[in-house]
């Protein structure tokens, strides 16, 4: 079983998909910081673009939880906005680029849940994969704009 994190409007095909909001067609819905689910249960946990929409604390609790349900050996991917790459965008461009990264930055506000709390480079996100147990921290894709992890459960 493979499990996705904050699913939202575009759920990865192939796991079960939980989130925070209802209506949205996620399979489970809960919050992130307390996960439903029993020790060891999924052999991969994928979130894509979530872990920014949590304040630092209760990112590391939600890490921390994803540590949990995954099984030994499991696999974690997560993928969130390089806010060092957006932050240079928004010091060095004007008009729709700096818009834009504005919203990577703070978040869009389309619905409550839209904000983000807090902003990850390779060098933080790395750091609270390990404090959260995570080892064999990989950047798996060198798009500047985005950080790509895998990270395994021992
Ligand atoms: C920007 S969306 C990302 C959606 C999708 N993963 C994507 O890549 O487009 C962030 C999602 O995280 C969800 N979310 C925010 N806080 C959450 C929490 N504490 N627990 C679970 N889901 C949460 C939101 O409801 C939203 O659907």
């Amino acid at each position: 079983m493979k499990l996705e994190i904050g699913s939202g409007n575009k759920p990865k095909k192939g796991y079960v998909h939980f989130d925070i909001r209802e209506g949205i067609g996620a399979d489970i819905v809960g919050d992130a910081r307390k996960l439903p689910f029993k020790d060891n249960e999924f052999e991969e946990v994928y979130s894509r673009f979530f872990l920014e929409h949590l304040q630092r604390k209760d990112a590391v609790l939600a890490l921390k939880e994803m540590f949990r349900v995954l099984k030994k050996g499991g696999r974690l991917e997560i993928i969130v906005p390089n806010i060092a790459y957006f932050c240079k965008l928004f010091v060095e461009e004007k008009g729709q680029k700096k818009e834009w990264a504005l919203n990577k930055i703070y978040g869009f506000e389309h619905y409550k849940e839209d904000h983000h709390f807090f902003g990850y480079d390779e060098e933080i996100l790395s750091k609270i994969l390990k404090e959260s147990g995570f080892v064999e921290i990989k950047r798996t894709e060198e798009e500047e704009q985005y950080l790509r992890l895998t990270a395994k459960k021992p």
